[in-house]
C-alpha cells in the first residue's frame, strides 16, 4: 500500500519508516522538524520531506494513490506551563483536523493514529472491601508522610492497581493529554460520518534507541538514561512502586504495521504494551546494573500531578490487531542502557 507518514524524522516515526517499507509498502515520509523535537533549524533526514501538516495545500498534494495515513506528528511531553496549550492544539489537533478533511477530499478512508495511555489520565484501582473504584486525589498529608496509594472514597483504605482496558473512563490531566484525546474525538467523528476506519494506538511508556534526551518533554526512561550517561545515579520518586507499562519503539513500529495491514471498520482504539508491567525503582534498576554502576536513589519526592500507577491491559490490541509485543521490557531496558540517545 502507499502511506503517508507524519512525525517520519522523530523517535517513533523513524522507526515506523522503517518497518513499514520493510513490510514492502511505499511510504510518503513527511515531518515540520520541530525545533522542540530535532533541535534549531535541523534538516530533514534523507527520503523525508519538510510538511506541516496544518498546511492543507501541502497535504492535499501528497495524498493522491494514498489509501492509509500513518498519523504519529506530535508536540508531545506533559508540557511545562501552559503557555504550551497554542502549540498542542495547533500541532495536534488543528494539524489533525486539516488531515482528515483532506483525506476526505482525496478519498483517503483509513487512518492510523498515534493516541497515548494519557487519555486515560489515571489507572484503574481496587479496594480489597468494595471493590473497583473511583480513586481520592492523593492529598499533600498522605504524600508528605510517605503514603503514596490512592486511598477508597468509601472507607479510606489503601487501592491496588489493576489492567486498564480500552473502555475505561478517558480524563486528560494535562494539555498532552486534552490534545491527545481530541485527536481521538475528532478521528472518531470523521469515522462516522465519512465510513472511514480508524487505529487509535494508545502508546505507553515508549523506550528505545535514539530516544531523545532529557528535556522538559521526556519521560522517566530518558530522564534515566541521560542521568546515567552524565555520571549521576537515576533519582527515583516516591517509593519507587509507581507501576508502569514499558514499550519498545520496535514493538510500537510492529504495532503501527499491523494497523496499517488490518482491514477494520469504523473507530478502534487500541492500547499498545507490553504486557509485562513494571515499577520505576525497577526500570532505574535494570538501567543500573547494566551499566555496572551505582544503584538508584529512592529520594521520596512527589511531583504534584504525577500518577501513581497505570498499567495497560495488552488483551484489546491482541484481539483487534493480533499485536504481542516481542521485547519484554526487563531485556528491552538493559539494551537502552547503552543505546543511542538523539539531540
Ligand atoms: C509519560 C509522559 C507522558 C507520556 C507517557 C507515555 C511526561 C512528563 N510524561 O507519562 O506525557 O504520554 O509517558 O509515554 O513526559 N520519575 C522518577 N524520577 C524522575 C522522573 C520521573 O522517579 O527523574 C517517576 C515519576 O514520579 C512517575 C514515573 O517516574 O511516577 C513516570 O514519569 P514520567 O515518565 O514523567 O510520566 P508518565 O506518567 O509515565
Amino acid at each position: 500500500m502507499r502511506v503517508l507518514l507524519t512525525g517520519a524524522a522523530g523517535f517513533i516515526g523513524s522507526r515506523i519508516a522503517t518497518a513499514l517499507t520493510d513490510d514492502g509498502h511505499d511510504v510518503v515520509a513527511v515531518d515540520v522538524m520541530l525545533p522542540a523535537a530535532h533541535g534549531d533549524n535541523a534538516e530533514p533526514p534523507e527520503g523525508v520531506q519538510r510538511v506541516d501538516v496544518r498546511d492543507a495545500g501541502a497535504v492535499a498534494s501528497l495524498l493522491d494513490g494514498v489509501d492509509v495515513v500513518c498519523h504519529q506528528a506530535a508536540v508531545v511531553g506533559a508540557g511545562v506551563d501552559a503557555a504550551d496549550a497554542p502549540s498542542y492544539g495547533s500541532h495536534n489537533d488543528y494539524a489533525t483536523s486539516v488531515l482528515l478533511a483532506e483525506m476526505f477530499a482525496a478519498g483517503c478512508r483509513r487512518l492510523v493514529l498515534a493516541s497515548s495511555m494519557v487519555v486515560y489520565g489515571q489507572g484503574r484501582f481496587s479496594c480489597t472491601e468494595h471493590g473497583v473504584v473511583d480513586p481520592l486525589p492523593r492529598t499533600r498529608a498522605d504524600l508528605d508522610a510517605g503514603v503514596f496509594e490512592h486511598r477508597c472514597p468509601v472507607g479510606g483504605e489503601q487501592l491496588d492497581w489493576q489492567l486498564v482496558d480500552e473502555d475505561a473512563p478517558l480524563r486528560p490531566r494535562s494539555l498532552y493529554a486534552a490534545s491527545k484525546l481530541a485527536q481521538e474525538h475528532y478521528a472518531l467523528a470523521w469515522a462516522e460520518s465519512t465510513g472511514g476506519s480508524v487505529v487509535a494506538l494508545r502508546y505507553h511508556n515508549v523506550y528505545g534507541p535514539n530516544m531523545p534526551r532529557d528535556t522538559p518533554y521526556s519521560g522517566v526512561a530518558a530522564i534515566f538514561r541521560s542521568q546515567l550517561e552524565a555520571g549521576d545515579v537515576p533519582r527515583v520518586y516516591e517509593d519507587g512502586g509507581q507501576m508502569r507499562d514499558f514499550v519498545h519503539v520496535d514493538d510500537i513500529a510492529a504495532a503501527n504495521v499491523l494497523s496499517v495491514n488490518a482491514n477494520l471498520d469504523g473507530f478502534n482504539p487500541a492500547n499498545v504494551c507490553s504486557g509485562k508491567p513494571i515499577s520505576i525503582l525497577e526500570v532505574a534498576t535494570e538501567l543500573c546494573e547494566a551499566r555496572g554502576e551505582a544503584m538508584p536513589v529512592v529520594t521520596g519526592q512527589y511531583r504534584s500531578g504525577d500518577v501513581r500507577h497505570i498499567v495497560a491491559s495488552p488483551a484489546g490490541a491482541r484481539g483487534l490487531l493480533k499485536f504481542n509485543a516481542a521485547v519484554d521490557p526487563r531485556d528491552g531496558l538493559r539494551e537502552f542502557a547503552y543505546a543511542p540517545l538523539r539531540g
